[in-house]
């Protein structure tokens, strides 16, 4: 069968990828490494590799049967005689051998080079940059700017090895896919479950207590009246055995089950409820006015961390306000300066083709408003004037992308209810049991004012 070159060739190639394939996969499978891009790599293209060393066996068969068909004589592979005796053959043969290491040497360094690469944040967030630059900005600037984004996104493969490898190659895909549609959709589909990530670093069992959180607003007036809310925020969390399960993180006490079915894609609007407490008690909810029959057909969702914490690594403003708020609160827009919240908002509000025409629609806007309206305080305070100009365009910029349609509020955050539904999906007083128990609502259920 070996007679001609090609099946030699093919041979070779389906035999060495099929045992790098049983190789990698046996190093992975016992966790030598838990890099998810390995997968991706050797998984594609180690069986394409295999398909292509096969194909070439009947190729070859072909070819050489139209060759017989010709009337030439069939092929014969030739193979070298080595005579390790004679010294110049001899040589020649170690030569080869050496060559042959250092090659393996240089390409399974550049190979693991390579991966380490795929592996990285530049890769994830700067090679396709333009798709990837709302959610790079974001990340950057987020609590989780050191977790690369294959932590969150891919996770690592030991437990369920092959699935996760399938999940990781195709959500790759589908960002590539999803790439052509601006923004890219939210929430991502297929995301591991919030336990095979989040719950590698952080342990809910161990959450606990409250945490105080101070929101400071600014009116539009004159002087930016501030108003400051504290809230203190029954975080919760908590085991059985510790005997604290309460608060917000009671939903992911391991004994507490929710699973929910959403009515849209962006899963804003929920319909049904299902919630098996520690008792095993099991009670549903239904949203006003939704049936059993509405609900056909659609995901039913194990609610987890990303149905709350939807913008762990890619936080935007709630609102343009929002954003002002902010940075009127950390002192990089002067609550001093007059309308400086109505001002900021409404240059912030505005449409600019691109960052650049933002930044200098932004700045001419701010500047003729305080040269007009302010004259003495443009002259004597021209630098906060500079300043708030410069903190308004830095806003744009990290919350605004035009090329990808990302405004103001595009992606919802679950966090709060004010700016989106967030906890009112299902705490909003209108999902009721068939006993007309509703899920509460009550504000202390959540938070205290101080
Ligand atoms: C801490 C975990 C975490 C990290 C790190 C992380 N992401 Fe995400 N990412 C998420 C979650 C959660 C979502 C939203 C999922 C949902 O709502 O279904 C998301 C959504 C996305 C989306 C979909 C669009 C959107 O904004 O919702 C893209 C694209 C994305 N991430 C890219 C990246 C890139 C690129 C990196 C690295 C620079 C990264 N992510 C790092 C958790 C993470
Ligand atoms: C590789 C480890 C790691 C992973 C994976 C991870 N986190 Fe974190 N997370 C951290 C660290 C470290 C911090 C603390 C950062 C800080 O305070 O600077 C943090 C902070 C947080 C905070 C508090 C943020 C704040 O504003 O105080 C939340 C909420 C959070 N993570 C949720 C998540 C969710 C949800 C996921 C899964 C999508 C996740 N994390 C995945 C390491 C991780
Ligand atoms: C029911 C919604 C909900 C779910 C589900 C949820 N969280 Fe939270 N989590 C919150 C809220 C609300 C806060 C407090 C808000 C804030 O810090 O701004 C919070 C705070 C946190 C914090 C910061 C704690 C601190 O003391 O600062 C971390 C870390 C965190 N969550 C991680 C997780 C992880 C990991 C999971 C999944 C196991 C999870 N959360 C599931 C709603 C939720
Ligand atoms: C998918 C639906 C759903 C969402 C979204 C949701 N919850 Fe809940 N939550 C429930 C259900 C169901 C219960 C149990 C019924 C009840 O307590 O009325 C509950 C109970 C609670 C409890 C009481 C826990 C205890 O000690 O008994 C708190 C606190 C809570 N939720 C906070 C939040 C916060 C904060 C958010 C938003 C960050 C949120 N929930 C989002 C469904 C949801
Ligand atoms: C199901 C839980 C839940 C209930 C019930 C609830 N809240 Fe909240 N609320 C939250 C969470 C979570 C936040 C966001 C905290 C944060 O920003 O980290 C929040 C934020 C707020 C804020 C600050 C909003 C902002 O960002 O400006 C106010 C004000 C507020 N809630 C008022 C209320 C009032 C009034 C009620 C009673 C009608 C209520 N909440 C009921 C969970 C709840």
């Amino acid at each position: 069968m070996l007679r001609t070159r090609l099946s030699f060739a093919g041979a070779a190639l389906a035999a060495t990828s099929g045992v790098l394939f049983v190789a990698v996969f046996l190093v992975d499978l016992f966790g030598f490494h838990t890099n998810p891009y390995i997968g991706i790599l050797f998984f594609l293209v180690f069986p394409a590799f295999f398909a292509l060393g096969l194909l070439l066996l009947p190729l070859s068969a072909f070819l050489e049967r139209r060759r017989r068909r010709a009337g030439r004589p069939p092929s014969e592979l030739h193979w070298p005689r080595v005579d390790l005796n004679d010294p110049s053959q001899r040589r020649a043969v170690f030569a080869v051998a050496l060559l042959t290491m250092v090659n393996l040497l240089v390409v399974s360094l550049a190979t693991y080079r390579g991966v380490e690469f795929m592996d990285s944040v530049t890769f994830c967030g700067q090679v396709c940059h333009q798709v990837m630059q709302p959610e790079f900005a974001a990340y950057q600037d987020s609590p989780h700017s050191r977790v690369t984004c294959v932590e969150c996104h891919i996770g690592p493969g030991a437990p369920w090895f092959v699935r996760a490898k399938l999940s990781g190659t195709r959500q790759v895909f589908s960002v590539l896919m999803a790439s052509h549609e601006r923004p890219i959709p939210s929430p991502v589909e297929d995301l591991r479950p919030a336990r095979d990530t989040c719950e590698r670093c952080h342990w809910p069992e161990k959450f606990h207590g409250d945490k105080v959180k101070v929101i400071r607003e600014y009116a539009e007036d004159e002087r930016n009246t501030e108003t400051v809310n504290t809230l203190r925020i029954h975080i919760g969390g908590g085991s059985e055995r510790l005997g604290i399960a309460a608060g917000i993180h009671w939903h992911m006490n391991v004994a507490n089950e929710i699973e929910y079915v959403a009515l849209d894609q962006a899963r804003q609007s929920i319909g049904y409820i299902w919630l098996r407490d520690r008792q095993g008690n099991v009670r549903e909810y239904f949203a006003e006015g939704v049936t059993s029959d509405a609900l056909q057909g659609r995901e039913r969702r194990r609610m987890d961390c990303m149905d709350c914490h939807n913008r762990p690594a890619h936080p935007f403003a709630l609102s343009a306000e929002r954003a002002v708020d902010e940075a009127m609160a950390t002192g990089e827009i002067a609550a001093t300066l007059p309308y400086a919240k109505r001002e900021a908002v409404a240059a912030l509000e505005a449409a600019y083709p691109d960052h650049g025409a933002a930044a200098t629609g932004i700045a001419a806007r701010l500047r003729d408003f305080y040269r007009a309206q302010y004259p003495t305080v443009y002259a004597s305070r021209r630098q906060d004037v500079e300043r708030a100009i410069r903190a308004a365009d830095g806003l744009y910029r990290r919350n605004v992308f035009p090329e990808m349609r990302v405004g103001w509020g595009t992606y919802p955050n679950n966090i709060g209810h004010m700016a989106f539904p967030g906890c009112f999906r299902c705490h909003d007083g209108s999902h009721a049991s068939r006993d007309g128990t509703l899920i509460r609502q009550e504000c202390d259920l959540c938070h205290d004012f101080e």
